[in-house]
This record gives structure tokens, C-alpha cells and sequence, in this order.
């Protein structure tokens, strides 16, 4: 990370280094912190975010979700964001939003305090290859899915990327790329830190919400596809269907569409007729070549 970055913290921008919580903090210790992530383009008028709005909102949801109150606006973090992006001379980027209870907390379990917040940029580079998609392996991981009756999946929270971590070093160390997770009933979730589409027959197909996180990508893509003349559901795809597919490709924030193109010991196409205009599709529309959604920016 760039040394002379600054950090937006609770109003004030702050040198990236002094960023730091008591390693006793309830966000720490207790892991009771939430974020969310969106990415900076370059646009025609400068740097614009996409769908930050939905971001911004998920965010506040993730809150909700878990019991926490967050202590500014919505319009009050688009002002954040908009300092931050601007300090920093972001271009092409990220920017992550962490709020947490960043106070020391060795007793008491729920705190009644609102969440510090963070608003951090993180340029692209060698570390963050954004939109850079290649051929990945992935296999179905020995962990599953965190039952959404245990913690609400829907909720970006810290705590729950263990589940992620998990998956994604098990499938490491079986020499894949990554770990896609099926749920306790043995239906596809989804991977550590991306969703899960496939195709079959020339249908797309994806889980629904409930037992996987509400992707902004998800969410882009199934919007999206239609105005394509592409047919898409949202229903429960068990184990099998998964490795019966025609084709198979991850979404998130960092790169929007990614084929797998092994699926345990099963070659994919790479990438396959409908995967592939999906990716034309998405990577048009944050090129800014495709008008009909230039409403998913904001400027920074
Ligand atoms: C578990 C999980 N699913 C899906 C996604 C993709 O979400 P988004 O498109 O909002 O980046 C992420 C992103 O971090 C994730 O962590």
C-alpha cells in the first residue's frame, strides 16, 4: 500500500499507518466489523463509481442485519467517499468502507455505541488485478456454506469470510484456484468471495438469495442479461447440476466474469458461447461503451 495514502476515519482524513485499532477492540477481538467494496473507473468525466449506491446500502444492511447502528448517512458517506477518492487521486481502484466497534471490549459482548467507519482507496496494481480475467480451476469444497439460520449470510461481515478462507485454502492445497461451497443441504452456495452462475442447455442459472451474500455483480448480470435476450433464473442447483454443466463462471466486484474452466477433474470451455457474452456484456458496460446503464455510475 502507497505509504502517503490517507484514510478516512470518523471525519477526519488520517495517515494511512495510524489506521489502527487496540488489538482488544470489540471489532477485533470479537470480529464485530462489516465492510463492503466497490470499484472506482475512469469515466469520461473523471473517476466514477459503480453502483455505489447499492454499495452504500448494503452496507447499511449488513448493519441492520447484525443489530449495529451505524453513525452516519448514507449521503453522508457519498461525501466521505467522494473526499477520500479525491485526496488520494484515485483512478482505476477500489474503495473499501470497514465500519466496526473499534472501542476496547473484554467483558462485554453487545455494545450500545454506533461503529467507527473507515473508508480506505486502494489503486490497482500489481497486488489488485481488477476486470483481468483468466481461466480459473475450482473444486467443490469439503466446507459448507454457513447455514443462514447461524449467522445472516446476507450481511458483509468480517467474521463470516472465515467460512471463505477456509474453503479457499482447502482448495489451494488440492491445487485449484478456488473452493466453491455448497450449502448444509447440499445445494450450491457460492465461492469464498465470488458468486456462482452456470449454464445448462442454454439456461443461466444462479442460487437465490437466502443462502448466498446479495452480490451488487449477482444483481448487475441478472439485470443486465435480459436486455441481451439472455434467460436467467434464480433457483437451487443441486451438487450434480453444478458438475453436469455446460458452463460454469464466477462474478464479484474485482473482476466482474470469470470462466472456470476445470471443474474438479472435468475440463470447461474457456469460456464458453453464454459466458462469454456475459463478459462482452459487462466488460461494455464499465468500459462506458453501452448507455443503457451509465446510470450505475456515480462521479466521485
Ligand atoms: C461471499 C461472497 N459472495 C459474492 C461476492 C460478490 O459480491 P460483489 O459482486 O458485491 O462483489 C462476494 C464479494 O466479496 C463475496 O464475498
Amino acid at each position: 500500500m502507497s505509504n502517503d495514502s490517507r484514510v478516512w476515519l470518523n471525519g477526519n482524513l488520517i495517515p494511512w499507518q495510524e489506521a489502527t485499532v487496540p488489538l482488544l477492540s470489540h471489532g477485533f477481538s470479537r470480529a464485530s466489523a462489516i465492510f463492503d467494496v466497490f470499484g472506482v473507473h475512469v469515466g469520461p468525466t473523471g473517476p466514477a463509481a459503480f453502483r455505489m449506491d447499492e454499495h452504500i446500502k448494503r452496507l447499511m444492511k449488513s448493519a441492520g442485519l447484525l443489530g449495529m447502528e451505524m453513525a452516519y448517512s448514507a449521503e453522508e458517506i457519498v461525501e466521505a467517499v467522494k473526499t477520500t477518492v479525491n485526496v488520494n487521486h484515485l483512478g482505476r481502484g477500489i474503495v473499501k468502507m470497514l465500519a466496526y466497534w473499534g472501542e476496547e471490549a473484554v467483558i462485554q459482548l453487545v455494545l450500545d455505541s454506533k461503529l467507527d467507519l473507515a473508508i480506505f482507496t486502494i489503486p490497482e496494481g500489481e497486488d489488485l488485478a481488477l476486470d483481468k480475467p483468466k481461466p480459473l480451476s475450482a473444486c467443490l469444497s469439503k466446507w459448507r456454506k454457513i447455514h443462514p439460520e447461524t449467522v445472516p449470510v446476507g450481511a458483509k461481515a468480517c467474521s463470516n469470510y472465515l467460512n471463505g478462507y477456509l474453503a479457499r485454502r482447502d482448495a489451494n492445497q488440492r491445487g485449484f484456484d478456488i473452493g466453491i461451497l455448497l450449502g448444509t443441504d447440499g445445494f450450491l452456495a457460492e465461492g469464498s468471495i465470488e458468486s456462482i452462475f452456470i449454464v445448462k442447455d442454454g439456461i443461466l442459472k444462479t442460487p437465490p438469495l437466502g443462502r448466498v451474500l446479495s452480490s451488487i455483480t449477482r444483481m448487475s448480470i441478472l439485470q443486465a442479461v435480459p436486455e441481451i435476450g439472455i434467460a436467467v433464473r434464480e433457483e437451487p442447483i443441486s451438487a450434480q447440476e453444478l458438475l453436469a454443466a455446460d458452463e460454469v463462471f464466477t462474478a464479484h466486484t474485482g473482476i466482474k466474469v470469470e470462466a472456470i474452466t476445470r471443474l474438479e477433474n472435468r475440463e470447461l470451455p474457456n469460456a464458453g458461447p453464454l459466458t462469454r457474452q456475459v463478459m462482452q456484456l459487462m466488460d461494455n458496460i464499465i468500459r462506458f461503451k453501452d448507455d443503457r446503464f451509465y446510470d450505475w455510475f456515480q462521479s466521485l
